[in-house]
């Protein structure tokens, strides 16, 4: 099966099964199937954040398990389930529409409910850790179901337990969240401030969600359009001596505190001073509006992909002495 048009990088992918997953009985069915049940299994998202080879050898499930509902209420909070399949930016919009609040920030994010905790996405001063309430997961090999209640899934920044610990054991067939009848907006990031007063819109759940909508359309590529996966390479986060010794050279140096002796730094700041934004090589490159964003031009393999994720390090490493990691998952 062709995976070309289910990663938006758009890399040129081949699997040598794709089947799709609405719900446990496929993947019992999966295990019932003597040509299937021994190969390897890879799970497939929204491909938002994925680097495929060439050849994924083995059996891809692709999650497409739907459903949104309001499940429970109690004193503070409204509790929401959506299906691991289901389309991370419509549930938001769902949300909205039915007066929840908590998700606005993470407005437009590309990938599916499912995928948004492994990585635990965010965006705006938000991540989906915040209100996340519990994961429904089947165990990929057996089938048996667990829930994760949110202190069990070891969330950090652009990380969780489904990308340590338990990395490939899984896969999320729907995730609850548990969200605020009093909201709490934020809109203290910089870019969300400004573009409220800019489009002359109070702050309320469903206008914060249209800035931000706005702001990543003026600087995030769209998928449709140019191959990408959002953020290549996760913020680094480094010992404030490091950072302390940069600033007498890089007084604009872009940082961030990020707990005890530490400090977050702007990747795509680094990315940019290394010379990189706008630059490829063949047909991969960093994005010319935002250097963090790797882009396929068109065409390209994994290893065109590699190529520029170690020219980037190599050349940051070489001016900053720091290390950058990539985001994505690789399979
Ligand atoms: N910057 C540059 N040059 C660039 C890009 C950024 O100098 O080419 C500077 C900006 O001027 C700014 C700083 O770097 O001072 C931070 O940039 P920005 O606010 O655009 O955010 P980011 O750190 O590049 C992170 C997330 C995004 C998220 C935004 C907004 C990561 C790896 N990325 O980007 O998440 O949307 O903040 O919250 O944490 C994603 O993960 O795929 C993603 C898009």
């Amino acid at each position: 099966a062709d995976l070309t048009a289910l990663n938006t990088l758009g890399l040129h992918a081949q699997a040598d099964f794709l089947y799709r997953l609405r719900g446990p009985d496929d993947l019992l069915a999966l295990q019932a199937d003597p040509a299937l049940s021994a190969l390897p299994r890879y799970v497939l998202g929204g491909g938002s954040n994925l680097v495929l080879p060439a050849r994924v050898p083995g059996v891809v499930l692709k999650v497409e398990v739907p459903g949104r509902e309001i499940i429970a209420e109690d004193a503070d909070a409204i509790y929401v389930r959506a299906g691991g399949g289901e389309n991370w930016h419509d549930f938001v919009q769902w949300t909205l529409a039915h007066g929840l609040a908590g998700l606005e920030n993470l407005a437009l994010i590309p990938g599916t409910v499912g995928a948004a905790p492994i990585q635990n996405i965010g965006a705006y001063g938000v991540e989906v850790k915040d209100t996340l309430h519990a994961v429904h997961a089947l165990d990929l090999v057996s089938g048996a179901p667990r829930v994760f209640h949110r202190d069990e899934c070891a969330f950090a920044y652009r990380d969780s337990v489904f990308k340590q610990a338990e990395a490939g054991r899984w896969v999320i067939v729907a995730v609850e969240f548990r969200l605020p009848k009093v909201p709490t907006l934020h809109t203290g990031y910089g870019d969300i401030e400004r573009e409220l007063a800019t489009l002359g819109l109070a702050a309320t759940p469903q206008n914060v969600a249209q800035a931000v909508i706005s702001v990543r359309r003026k600087k995030l590529p769209d998928p449709a359009q140019i191959g990408n996966a959002g953020s290549f390479f996760k913020n680094p986060i480094v010992p404030v001596a490091l950072r302390d010794g940069l600033l007498p050279q890089w007084p604009e140096l872009v940082s961030y505190p990020a707990g005890e002796g530490k400090a977050k730094l702007a990747a795509g700041w680094l990315i940019e001073r290394a010379g990189w934004k706008g630059k490829r090589i063949g047909p991969v490159g960093m994005y010319e509006k935002q250097a963090l964003v790797l882009v396929n031009h068109g065409g390209a393999m994994r290893d065109d992909v590699n190529a520029v994720v170690a020219q980037v390090q190599r050349d940051v490493y070489d001016r900053f002495g720091v290390q950058l990691e990539a985001e994505p998952v690789f399979w």
